[in-house]
């Protein structure tokens, strides 16, 4: 296939060439955030499963290094997590402190491994035990997920076990004992359930008022069709997680297309909770244009949990702080928004904030990777209360059956105005509006070229103040 320079992000991760799929293994260690993934190291479609390997000082500029874990006797090497040993629990430090990855290995059939490195993550040994969880008899058991739980001082696995989540726990990363389960009457049932996390957060700021947050992704079964992620707020005492919210009660992270498999930081120093996800679905990942690579990151985000219009807790994502740092070439306007549209800026790696005042326009918002063949709408709907992406006519549009799409999500706007803020970079658009609490993850494909970008509006009387900053890494 003809090479799609012109489709490489610019503030997030893709490898140089081949297959990826979901992020694993995030971590900071010494300096350094980590991003591994699934990786397909001979090929542009699944398959061969192994773990690339990044890294980055600051969120934003990723160096990708060799491949860091590769199938054995075992299997594959499926997804998981990786954390910091600080205080060699595990023994395989010497009494220092190391990275220790738990990942599946997919052979005939799943169970979980682990693998350790004493330089920095650029080399890694398995564990000669391995696997440290064997199948018990489960043929979807994949995914785990680690975190130190100071509470009850010992280490929590989490792991997807087909329409469950288990909670294992452990003091030394290698023995594991089943504490519980969680899921089988909660939640979406559509899709097998993978890739869990569970962390806490503070309440609307507050350190001294928490809750936890599981995250489950579920494929397919999704809002927008295919895989996606759910999530659930609730109390974890060490050993069992309980929902705050009633089983059948689903609530999605982003009702975007493509927004995967996401998976928080481990050992963030500032105590920030970030995570990213892979920017697909599976319902085309397999037919996604790009090359010579085929899969991509999100941008970093950053959660946190706020008090929702009826009392119960949202999940709040807002782009990392350090993507503010390599915003270069301010451009902004400000007027009234006549059917025609108003000033037009340049760009195809840009960080777009919009603040509308809605008069009695029925929609506003900004397209983006518009061109003689098309754009990508992104705005707020006011009769339907909701924030929409449209990839329409967003340029090559005819991935698969399902791709040509608007995707939404509730959002609530008090009063006039309404906020977005849209990242757009070369075949992705994330939008943020109220402050996080609607997010919307769409891959698109413009035609090259295809750069303009403006505010709309439908119906009279709206107002935007737009600005429009270059991503420059
Ligand atoms: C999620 C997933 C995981 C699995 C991995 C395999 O996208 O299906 O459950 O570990 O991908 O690549």
């Amino acid at each position: 296939a003809e090479e799609t320079p012109h489709w490489r992000p610019a503030v997030r991760f893709a490898p140089a060439r081949n297959w990826i799929n979901d992020p694993n293994g995030l971590v900071f260690f010494e300096g350094e955030y980590h991003l591994f993934c699934q990786h397909n190291p001979h090929g542009d479609q699944w398959g061969n499963m192994s773990w690339a390997h990044a890294v980055s000082p600051d969120l934003v500029r990723w160096e990708e290094l060799p491949v860091a874990l590769e199938p054995d006797e075992l299997g594959d090497i499926y997804s998981g997590s990786a954390v910091v040993d600080h205080h060699d629990t595990s023994g395989f430090f010497g009494g220092q402190p190391g990275l220790v990855a738990i990942y599946t290995s997919a052979g005939e059939s799943q169970q979980q491994s682990i693998a350790y490195s004493t330089d920095r993550g650029r080399t890694w040994t398995k564990h000669a035990d391995n696997p440290v969880i064997p199948n018990p008899g489960i043929e979807d058991f994949r995914d785990p997920k680690v975190f130190w739980h100071g509470g009850t001082g010992r280490w929590v696995l989490l792991i997807a076990a087909g329409d469950r989540i288990q909670i294992y726990g452990s003091a030394n990363l290698r023995d594991w004992e089943l504490l519980s389960e969680f899921g089988a009457e909660h939640g979406s049932h559509g899709g097998v359930w993978e890739c869990p996390d569970l962390f806490e957060l503070p309440v609307d700021g507050d350190p001294a008022r928490t809750r936890w947050v599981l995250i489950v992704s579920i494929n397919p079964g999704g809002p927008a069709g295919g895989s996606a992620t759910q999530y659930f707020t609730g109390d974890f005492d060490g050993t069992r997680f309980t929902s705050d919210g009633s089983p059948e009660e689903v609530r999605w992270v982003d009702r975007g297309a493509d927004f995967y498999a996401p998976q928080s930081f481990s050992d963030v120093p500032d105590g920030r909770r970030l995570w990213l996800g892979w920017t697909s679905n599976w319902n085309y990942a397999d037919k996604i244009p790009t090359d010579p690579w085929r899969g991509m990151m999100s941008t970093p985000r950053q959660l946190s949990l706020a008090t929702g219009a009826g009392g119960g807790l949202l999940l709040v994502q807002q782009p990392v702080g350090e993507l503010a740092g390599v915003r270069a070439n301010r451009r902004a306007w400000s007027g009234p928004l006549t059917e025609g549209g108003g000033v037009e800026f340049r760009g195809s790696a840009v960080d777009v904030v919009a603040r509308f005042q809605l008069g009695a326009a029925s929609a506003v918002g900004v397209d983006v990777f518009a061109g003689p063949g098309g754009r990508t709408r992104v705005g707020y709907d006011a009769a339907a209360g909701e924030l929409f992406v449209d990839r329409t006519r967003s340029g090559r549009a005819q991935v698969s059956a399902e791709f040509p799409a608007r995707h939404r999500t509730p959002l609530v706007v008090e009063g006039e105005a309404v906020e977005l803020r849209v990242i757009a970079d070369r075949s992705c658009v994330e939008v943020f509006a109220d402050g996080g609490r609607a997010v919307l993850t769409d891959l698109v494909f413009p035609d090259e070229g295809s750069d303009r970008i403006s505010a709309f509006a439908e119906g009279a009387g709206a107002h935007v103040e737009l600005e429009v900053f270059d991503l420059a890494p």
